[in-house]
C-alpha cells in the first residue's frame, strides 16, 4: 500500500516535471529573472554597450533578463542555438506579452499595427517601380526588393522579416524597427519601433522626437507642426524642468505638469479620468490621410476592423484630454475651427480633383494602369497627398504657417495653376483624337466647368457676384487706407 502510494507521488512528480517542460515559453518567461548571468558576462566584453544600456533599465531592476527576451522557443522559425542556449534576436510584441499583455492586445489591434501591409498602395508604386527596381523569378516571386523600399518605406513602416538560416536573418529585410513589422513568429509589430531597447526608458517614449522619427516630412510633419505650436513651444520652454516627471509611470497633465502637451500626452497618456492607451488611433475623429477625409469609424469600416469605437467617443476622449489644461469652450470652438477647415479642403480641392481625375482615368484620356507616367498624376498626388495632408495636419495641431503657406496655399496654386491647365490641355487632346475620346473629353470638359461655375471656383473665370466684387474692393480700400502711411 505504501510502495503505490511513494509510486503514485513519484508518478505525480514526474508528471509535473514533463508537464513543465512541455509549457509554453511563456510560463517560463514570466519568472522574472532567468538565468540571464551567463549572457551579461560574456556580452560585458563583446558588446558593452548593450550591456550598459539594460543596467540603466528598470528591467534590469526588477531582474528581467536577457533570457527573459530573447530566450526562444524550437518552434520559432528564427530561434538558433548561441552558446548552448536557444535564443532569437528578433523580441516581437508577443515576447514582451508574457508580461506586457495589456500594452500588447492594445497595440495589436491599433492602426500602427497595420503599418506593414502598404505592399498595394499607390505609395508603393512610387518606391518599387518609379524610383527603385524590383526583380522576380518566371513565377512571379520577387528576387530582389527595391533598396528604396528597404532603406525607406520599411524602416517607417515595417518589413516581412525573412530567416535565411539558424541565426541568420535576410539583410533584405532586417535590421528593420518599423511600425508594422511583420515578424517570423507570426505577429504584427514591433514595440521597440518606440521603445529604443535596451534602456525601455519611459521618459525617451514620451518625448515628441520620438514620435518625429516617422511623423515627419512634406506628406505629414507633424513634428514640424508641433514644433511651431504652441504646445511645443511650452514644452520645449520646460524640458528640463519636465525630465524628471517623464520618468515615472503616472505623468498626468494638470496633475504632474501642467503645459506642453507631448504627442503621447495627447494621444497616448493617462488623464484623472481617462487610462493609457496603446492604440494612438483612440482618439482621433477624422482620418487626414486620403484625398477626401472622412470619419475614422468610416474609415476603419472599410478596413475590415471589428467592434469600432464611434468617432463621437474618441473626439470626447481627445477633448478630455484638453480639459485638464483648458476650459469646455475654448476645447469646443477649437473644434468648429478645426472641422471648417477639413471640410473646406474637402469640398472645395479633395472631392472635385478627385472626381476629376478619376473621369480621366475611367474614360481613358490618360492611361489607367499606370501612375507617375503622366504629369497629371503628379500634380494630383502632390495636391492631397503632401500640400492637401500639411493643411489639414497644421489645423488638427495648431501650426497656422502649415494649415496656409506650406497648406492651403500649396493646394490653391496646384489646383488652378497646374491641374485645371493640364486638364484643359488632356481635354482638347482628347477632342483632337476624335471618336470615342472626344465624347469622353467633352463629358470631363462638362464636370470641370460645372466646378469651376460652382460657388466656391467662379471667382476664377471672372464671374464673382457683383455684391461680392463690391465686398472685396471696399476691403481692399480700407487696407490701403491703414498700411499707406
Ligand atoms: C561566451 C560568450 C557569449 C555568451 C555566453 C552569450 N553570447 Fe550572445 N553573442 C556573443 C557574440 C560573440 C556575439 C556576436 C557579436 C557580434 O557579431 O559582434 C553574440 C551575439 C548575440 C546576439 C545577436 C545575434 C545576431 O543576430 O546578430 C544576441 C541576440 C545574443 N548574442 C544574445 C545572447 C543571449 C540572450 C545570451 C544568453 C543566453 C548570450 N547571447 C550569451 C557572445 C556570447
Ligand atoms: C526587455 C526585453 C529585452 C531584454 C531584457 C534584452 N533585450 Fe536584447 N533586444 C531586445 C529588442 C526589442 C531588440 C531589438 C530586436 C527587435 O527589434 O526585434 C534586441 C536586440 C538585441 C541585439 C541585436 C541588436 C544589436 O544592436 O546588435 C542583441 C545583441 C541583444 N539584444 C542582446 C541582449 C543582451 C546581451 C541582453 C542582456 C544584457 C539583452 N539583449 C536584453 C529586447 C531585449
Ligand atoms: C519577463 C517579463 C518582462 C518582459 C518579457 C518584458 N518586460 Fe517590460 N517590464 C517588466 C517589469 C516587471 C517592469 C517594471 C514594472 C512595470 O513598469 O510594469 C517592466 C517595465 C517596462 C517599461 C517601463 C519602463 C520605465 O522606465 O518605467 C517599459 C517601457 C517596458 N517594460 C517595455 C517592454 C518591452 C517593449 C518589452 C519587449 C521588448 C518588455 N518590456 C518585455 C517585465 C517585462
Ligand atoms: C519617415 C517615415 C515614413 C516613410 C519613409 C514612409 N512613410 Fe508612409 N507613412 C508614415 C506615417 C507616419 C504615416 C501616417 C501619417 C498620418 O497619419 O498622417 C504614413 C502613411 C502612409 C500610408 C497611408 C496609410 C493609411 O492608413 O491611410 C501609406 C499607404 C504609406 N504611408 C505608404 C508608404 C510607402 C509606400 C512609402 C515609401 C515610398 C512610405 N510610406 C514612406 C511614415 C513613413
Ligand atoms: C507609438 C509608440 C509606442 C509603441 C509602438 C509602443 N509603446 Fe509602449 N509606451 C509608449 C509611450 C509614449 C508610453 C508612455 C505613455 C504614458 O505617458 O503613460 C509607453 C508606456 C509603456 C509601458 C509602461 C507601463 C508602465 O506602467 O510603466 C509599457 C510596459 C509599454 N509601453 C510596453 C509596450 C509594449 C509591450 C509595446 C509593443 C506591444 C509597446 N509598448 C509599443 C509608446 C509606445
Ligand atoms: C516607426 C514609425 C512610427 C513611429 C515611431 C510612430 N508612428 Fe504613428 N504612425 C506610423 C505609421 C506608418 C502610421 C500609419 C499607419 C498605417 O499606415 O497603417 C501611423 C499612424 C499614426 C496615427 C493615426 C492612427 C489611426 O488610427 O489612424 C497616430 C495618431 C499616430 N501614428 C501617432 C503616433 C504617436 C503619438 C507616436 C509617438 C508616441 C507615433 N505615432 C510614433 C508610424 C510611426
Ligand atoms: C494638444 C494635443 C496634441 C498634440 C500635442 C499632438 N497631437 Fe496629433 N492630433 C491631435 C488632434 C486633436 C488631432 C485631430 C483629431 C481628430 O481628427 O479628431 C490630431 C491628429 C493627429 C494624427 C492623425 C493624422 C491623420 O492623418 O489622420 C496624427 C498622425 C498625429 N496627430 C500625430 C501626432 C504626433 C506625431 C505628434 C507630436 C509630434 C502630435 N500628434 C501631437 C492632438 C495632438
Ligand atoms: C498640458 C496642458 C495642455 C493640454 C493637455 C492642451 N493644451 Fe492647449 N495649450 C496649453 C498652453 C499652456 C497653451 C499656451 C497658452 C498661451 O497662449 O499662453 C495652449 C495653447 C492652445 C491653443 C492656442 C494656440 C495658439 O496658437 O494660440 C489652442 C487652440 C489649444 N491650446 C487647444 C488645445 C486642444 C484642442 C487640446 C487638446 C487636443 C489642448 N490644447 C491640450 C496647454 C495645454
Amino acid at each position: 500500500m505504501k510502495k503505490l502510494q511513494n509510486c503514485q507521488v513519484l508518478h505525480v512528480a514526474l508528471c509535473a516535471i514533463v508537464l513543465l517542460l512541455l509549457m509554453p515559453s511563456a510560463f517560463a518567461k514570466k519568472s522574472v529573472g532567468g538565468n540571464g548571468k551567463g549572457c551579461v558576462d560574456c556580452h560585458q566584453k563583446t558588446t558593452p554597450g548593450i550591456v550598459g544600456q539594460w543596467k540603466l533599465s528598470r528591467h534590469s531592476g526588477v531582474g528581467v533578463s536577457c533570457l527573459d527576451c530573447h530566450g526562444s522557443t524550437k518552434e520559432r522559425p528564427d530561434a538558433f542555438m548561441h552558446e548552448g542556449t536557444l535564443i532569437a534576436t528578433i523580441v516581437t510584441p508577443k515576447d514582451c506579452a508574457t508580461c506586457h499583455e495589456q500594452e500588447s492586445t492594445e497595440f495589436q489591434n491599433s492602426h500602427h499595427a497595420d503599418a506593414g501591409k502598404i505592399l498595394g498602395s499607390l505609395d508603393n508604386v512610387l518606391a518599387e517601380v518609379v524610383e527603385g527596381h524590383v526583380t522576380y523569378d518566371e513565377n512571379g516571386n520577387k528576387l530582389k526588393g527595391s533598396a528604396v523600399a528597404i532603406s525607406g518605406c520599411l524602416q517607417c513602416h515595417g518589413s516581412e522579416i525573412k530567416v535565411l538560416g539558424p541565426g541568420k536573418l535576410d539583410p533584405e529585410t532586417w535590421p528593420n524597427t518599423g511600425m508594422g513589422r511583420l515578424n517570423p513568429d507570426g505577429s504584427k509589430g514591433s514595440c521597440s519601433a518606440c521603445h529604443l531597447r535596451h534602456d525601455f526608458s519611459i521618459a525617451q517614449a514620451r518625448m515628441p522626437e520620438n514620435c518625429g522619427r516617422c511623423h515627419m516630412g512634406p506628406d505629414h510633419p507633424q513634428i514640424e507642426i508641433y514644433n511651431e505650436s504652441k504646445h511645443g513651444i511650452a514644452f520645449a520652454a520646460n524640458r528640463t524642468r519636465f525630465a524628471k516627471g517623464m520618468e515615472k509611470q503616472d505623468w498626468i497633465p494638470g496633475k504632474h505638469y501642467e503645459q506642453g502637451p507631448t504627442c503621447a500626452s495627447c494621444h497616448m497618456g493617462a488623464t484623472k479620468t481617462l487610462k493609457r492607451t496603446h492604440d494612438v488611433g483612440k482618439r482621433i475623429s477624422w482620418t487626414l490621410r486620403p484625398p477626401v477625409s472622412e470619419k475614422i469609424d468610416e474609415a476603419a469600416k472599410k478596413f475590415g476592423h471589428k467592434d469600432i469605437v464611434p468617432w463621437e467617443k474618441r473626439r470626447d476622449d481627445m477633448k478630455d484630454v484638453c480639459q485638464s489644461c483648458h476650459s469646455k469652450g475654448w476645447v469646443s470652438n477649437w473644434y468648429i475651427q478645426y472641422d471648417n477647415m477639413v471640410n473646406l479642403y474637402n469640398d472645395k480641392f479633395g472631392k472635385p480633383a478627385t472626381e476629376l481625375y478619376k473621369m480621366l482615368n475611367a474614360k481613358s484620356l490618360i492611361t489607367p494602369d499606370t501612375t507617375f507616367d503622366e504629369k497629371i498624376d503628379f500634380t494630383y498626388y502632390f495636391l492631397w497627398h503632401h500640400e492637401g495632408r500639411r493643411a489639414r495636419h497644421g489645423a488638427a495641431m495648431m501650426g497656422p504657417d502649415y494649415t496656409q503657406w506650406h497648406g492651403m496655399y500649396e493646394v490653391a496654386h496646384r489646383f488652378y495653376d497646374e491641374f485645371i491647365p493640364e486638364l484643359r490641355h488632356l481635354i482638347s487632346k482628347g477632342k483632337d483624337e476624335g471618336g470615342d475620346k472626344k465624347s469622353a473629353a467633352k463629358e470631363v470638359e462638362a464636370k470641370m466647368n460645372e466646378i469651376l461655375n460652382s460657388d466656391m471656383h467662379r471667382w476664377y473665370l471672372g464671374k464673382s457676384s457683383e455684391k461680392e466684387k463690391a465686398a472685396r474692393k471696399k476691403a481692399s480700400e480700407d487696407f490701403k487706407k491703414r498700411y499707406a502711411q
